[in-house]
């Protein structure tokens, strides 16, 4: 058996990605639509990052699928220090129907995928958050009518996980993407190569500025992230502090004059009040955040069942 995997967002096609949406917003109207996992079948969830709605969403919809969520904690399993990659790869592959991995460097999720035969799905890593994505671009269809030619902003840490899926998926839905962050904070040339070429292909586009307000200027859909990702809480000070780069990019209701007067707002959350947003926009009539939540459910169970199908 050859395993489709998503470890970041542009392992699925255009197609692909909007299949899985449509088969998301099915599952929405009909929770148990599908049942990929009946028997039940497992499914390993491991985290060595802390998590809410990851876990929640992932555990959530395996058991609406049909099958069994086994949780595993990384702390316990120390992957790749107490045992290597590969040996817990073939140790868990042999057992459940999917894997799910939240983890560091994107190195390590990639090294599970190459020693097992079946889906390997990214819950977040260091580079790329592409479960979250679906999520928002389901949020995005819900909200805006359709994904192809809209515009979204994305305000903060540029080259963190979610800048980076923001930049490769939403290209992928046809989606204009604007990254307003400092020019210390750029998305990595990798990505943005890969972005532009999707963007090309789709009819979409790119652009990365350090002035908000270009960034944000008619947007249909402003996005932002905490500053100060998983793994980085040495550097809180620096980065939320009286100097932080990350100041001027904050989402608050005079950011949002700039966008258009319906933009939607969207948050991956944990959200941070008072610093990467206002709490009167997150908490305003513009905020899709909690939409934004409730679709990590949806949109996980339409990739699980995509994956599982395309890889059998
Ligand atoms: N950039 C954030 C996303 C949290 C869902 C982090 O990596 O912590």
């Amino acid at each position: 058996m050859t395993a489709r995997h998503l470890l970041a967002d542009d392992d699925l096609t255009a197609a692909e990605q909007s299949q899985v949406l449509d088969l998301a917003a099915v599952l929405k109207a009909e929770r148990h639509a599908e049942q990929p996992l009946a028997g039940p079948q497992a499914v390993a969830i491991i985290f060595d990052k802390p998590t809410l709605r990851t876990q929640l969403s992932f555990a959530t919809g395996v058991a609406e699928l049909g099958g069994y969520p086994m949780s595993v904690d990384g702390n316990l399993a120390q992957i790749g220090s107490r045992e290597s990659i590969p040996d817990v790869a073939r140790v868990i592959g042999r057992q459940v129907s999917a894997i799910v991995w939240r983890t560091h460097g994107q190195a390590r999720i990639e090294e599970m995928a190459a020693h097992v035969d079946v889906p390997v799905v990214n819950a977040l890593t260091d580079d790329y958050h592409p479960c979250q994505l679906l999520a928002d671009l389901l949020t995005i269809r819900e909200h805006k009518g359709a994904t192809a030619g809209r515009t979204l902003a994305y305000l903060g840490d540029g080259a963190n996980n979610m800048a980076h899926s923001y930049l490769l998926a939403c290209t992928l839905a046809g989606m204009h993407v604007r990254i307003g962050t400092p020019a210390s904070h750029r998305p990595t040339a990798d990505v943005l190569a890969r972005a532009e070429r999707i963007a090309a292909e789709q009819g979409g586009s790119v652009l990365v500025t350090d002035d908000p307000a270009t960034a944000a200027a008619g947007a249909d859909v402003v996005a932002t992230d905490t500053w100060v990702s998983m793994g980085m809480e040495e550097e809180q000070g620096g980065r939320t502090g009286a100097t932080s780069p990350f100041a001027p990019f904050a989402v608050t209701r005079e950011l949002l004059t700039h966008a258009a007067a319906d933009a939607s707002v969207l948050h991956c959350l944990p959200a941070y009040r008072g610093v990467e947003i206002e709490a009167e926009v997150i908490d305003g009539p513009q905020s899709v955040v909690w939409d934004e939540a409730e679709n990590r459910l949806h949109a996980q169970k339409a990739l699980l069942t995509f994956l599982l199908r395309a890889s059998s």
